[in-house]
């Protein structure tokens, strides 16, 4: 479910501290030893050169043939295509989860000076568009897990529906109370809009793709925008993985499952208590021309020649309906085992979801097209003799679109077996939506991502790397991290702390979610000669080609000794003029920064004498050293998880509580420090302190894993 955001919402930068990093990285580690030990073995080189645009592009062209949203026919047609496509053994795994589809939606606008004005809410398709003769399959544009009900009331507007944007309507003394209230999407999680509406009392939501954000240009098929009858349609479920299955998972055919009632779930927020619509542009436009009252601040205003937007209340007055049907039905999650040959217990799984709302060209089947053409690339190495050191796990999810389903469940499952033995989660959700890398990561990748960038050409400018391009543009040339639970990394870091990648080309695309999101955007625009879709799969399957092969896992935790800092720093800001102390914390971050110096120095010793000696006389001392350099991210997991919403287990990473696409350093502190501004009060701020001692608790964790010795 990869959002679409606004070029503004970008995340903080750091090229320059990475440099420094992989600089570092590079003087510490390269000695001859690395070059038996841990050089790139011929196959890698090989895997580069066995790359194919038209397989892509042909698996492409299969996959979104029609409209498959979760637990369709359509979509186990899918299921079927990617299981057969995988040339090695493969299984699926089928769970039984609580999805959400529209049974009656209306909306129509009751303005006192005109006749009511009855919206279509349907999507118009080009005729000259081949998918166009079966849009119509699609599902009718809605909220997954929105309320169901039936409100007349005026309409007030409240831009991008974020907490500071009703804080602003509350200063401007517009009460938003008991009325209908109109939002932008663009800045932050869906969910997040409906939930901030109805905690500000609104009795619904209305939430739209505004043509200044969405329409910059000529709308597709002449050009990439988003037409004005274009809906994104998504999830506004604020829980990972089926709701009624909270910290467990239920399989399809099984009888005995313990469920969490509907009731429940809407009481604690993770489902909305009002109901909510998604709509267009053209939609969204004629409710503005029947709002009246003050004018809208200027930032909040949409583009040239649109008309201007006032706050509301009313005096235009919809009616909205939505009826929605909350049932069981069965996924099918798609893996591929390849088995290592040295160590087939340790794991590195690279996951890409499957279901889409649409026909999903770009969001998420570009991934999987990627990923079975990685596949077939390691099926070639397979038949020149190449066996991977480690067990290499492809994975295709299930219903991510409805909030990470397929993934959680699986994870929710196997937890224990992941715990011990998984190395590393690769997640490519959308794989392409246009020209440039992009790239976030838990911090000990980071160097393995930038020596992969270096390996692959730039598909958009093939005399440079990848890493050329992607480090030298100012605005992303940076590891982002892995906080937001936008995709089906969020429960393999913030459940159960696996080291996680996430990656794709291109910084956003304005059919996300819509009807356009098809074959023709992507051939038009998103990737003309599928060269792009190759480059995802040679830089994943470098990735994990290093992971599964190098003796030595290619972690390096000083960059996450820095990355914890900066971290720390940016929330010492947060509490800043208040009396929490952030010592402990720092204390503990400088530890590990000595642990993950000292497990680099082992790493040397061992790769020095790994060169001369007998690998498998010391299998068991590279096993241990692997295992702690595995282990340590674990060690942020707490088993309470955060308070308020225990599910999300690491304390160094984590969604924003009013943003679930928002990453945030140490997230139970930044909860705290939200709760203590409200409050004000002492105990508030105590928690605060609380919060960074057990952060620095996990921290020191960390480090005697990275230090492998008990006191
Ligand atoms: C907003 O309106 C509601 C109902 O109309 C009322 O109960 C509430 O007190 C109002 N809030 C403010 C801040 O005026
Ligand atoms: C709102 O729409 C519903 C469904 O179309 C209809 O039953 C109801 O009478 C309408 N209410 C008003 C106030 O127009
Ligand atoms: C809801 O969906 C289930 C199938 O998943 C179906 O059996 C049931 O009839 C539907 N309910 C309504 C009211 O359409
Ligand atoms: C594959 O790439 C080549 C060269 O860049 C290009 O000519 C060809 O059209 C591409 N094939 C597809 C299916 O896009």
């Amino acid at each position: 479910m990869k959002p679409y955001r606004n070029p503004t919402a970008s995340a903080a930068s750091t090229p320059l501290l990475l440099l420094c990093f992989f600089a570092l990285y590079l003087l510490t580690t390269i000695s001859p030893a690395l070059l038996t030990t841990t050089s790139p073995s011929p196959y890698h080189s090989l895997f580069l050169s066995l790359s194919s645009n038209s397989s892509s592009s042909s698996h492409l062209r299969r996959l979104t043939r029609l409209p498959h949203i979760s637990s369709s026919e359509a979509n186990s047609l899918a299921a079927s295509y990617v299981l057969s496509s995988f040339p090695f053994p493969s299984h699926s795994t089928s769970y039984s989860v609580l999805l959400s589809f529209p049974l009656h939606r209306s909306l129509s606008l009751l303005s006192p000076s005109s006749p009511p004005v009855h919206f279509s809410l349907t999507q118009i398709p080009s005729p000259s568009d081949p998918s166009s003769s079966v849009a119509s399959l699609a599902v009718p544009t809605f909220h997954a897990y929105a309320h169901s009900g039936v409100v007349a009331a005026p309409l007030t507007y409240a831009y991008y529906g974020r907490v500071e944007d009703f804080d602003t309507l509350q200063s401007l003394g517009i009460n938003v109370t008991g009325t209908v209230v109109l939002a932008r999407y663009g800045m932050i999680f869906r969910g997040d809009i409906v939930k901030n509406a109805q905690d500000a009392g609104a009795a619904a939501v209305l939430v739209y793709s505004d043509y200044e954000d969405y329409a910059k240009g000529d709308t597709f098929p002449a050009g990439q925008w988003l037409p004005e009858t274009g809906v994104q349609v998504g999830s506004t479920l604020r829980a990972q993985g089926d709701p009624t299955t909270p910290d467990w998972s239920c399989r399809a055919g099984e009888e005995e499952c313990e469920r969490v009632d509907k009731e429940e779930i809407v009481r604690k927020g993770f489902m909305p208590g009002v109901p909510s619509l998604p709509i267009s542009g053209k939609d969204g436009e004629e409710l503005h021309k029947a709002m009246g009252g003050q004018v809208a601040p200027d930032n909040w205003q949409g583009r040239e020649g649109t008309p201007v937007y006032h706050l509301g209340p009313g005096p235009g007055v919809v009616n909205l309906t939505y009826m929605g049907n909350e049932t069981l039905r069965t996924i099918q999650n798609v893996f591929a085992v390849i088995e290592g040959k040295e160590e087939p217990d340790r794991y590195v799984l690279l996951g890409n979801h499957r279901d889409a709302w649409t026909f999903g060209a770009v969001d998420p089947n570009s991934g999987t097209a990627a990923l079975l053409e990685l596949a077939e690339r390691l099926s070639k190495l397979q038949k020149k003799g190449w066996r991977p050191r480690r067990t290499i796990i492809l994975c295709n999810w299930d219903a991510e679109e409805y909030g990470l389903i397929g993934s959680t469940e699986w994870v929710e499952e196997n937890r224990e077996i992941l715990t011990s033995r998984a190395v590393a989660y690769l997640n490519v959700d959308s794989a392409v939506h246009g020209p440039g890398f992009q790239a976030s990561a838990t911090p000990q990748l980071d160097s393995l991502l930038i020596e992969a960038s270096k390996m692959v050409k730039d598909p958009d400018n093939p005399s440079q790397t990848i890493y050329d391009s992607w480090i030298s543009s100012s605005d992303s040339g940076s590891v982002g991290r892995l906080g937001g639970a936008g995709s089906d990394h969020a429960a393999f870091v913030q459940h159960i702390g696996v080291p996680s990648v996430d990656m794709s080309f291109g910084h956003g695309f304005p059919v996300y979610h819509s009807i356009f999101d098809d074959y023709l955007w992507m051939e038009k625009f998103g990737d003309p000669m599928f060269q792009r879709h190759v480059a995802a799969a040679s830089i994943w399957g470098l990735v994990a080609l290093r992971l599964a092969d190098d003796e030595i896992l290619p972690f390096d935790y000083i960059s996450y000794a820095s990355e914890l800092k900066r971290g720390a720093k940016t929330i010492e800001e947060e509490a800043a003029g208040n009396s929490v102390r952030f010592s402990p914390l720092y204390k503990s971050i400088e530890e590990f920064r000595t642990a993950a110096t000292k497990i680099n120095d082992d790493k040397k010793a061992l790769e020095r004498k790994l060169w001369g000696v007998a690998l498998s006389k010391d299998q068991s001392k590279l096993r241990e050293l692997n295992d702690r350099l595995m282990m340590a991210e674990r060690a942020f997991i707490d088993g309470q998880g955060l308070s308020g919403r225990e599910w999300h287990k690491h304390l160094v990473y984590g969604t924003s509580k009013t943003d679930d696409y928002g990453s945030k350093s140490y997230p139970g502190i930044n909860d705290a420090i939200g709760d203590a501004k409200k409050s004000n009060s002492s105990d508030a701020w105590r928690s605060v302190q609380h919060e960074i001692y057990r952060a620095a608790r996990a921290v020191k964790q960390a480090s005697s894993v990275l230090n492998g010795g008990l006191t």
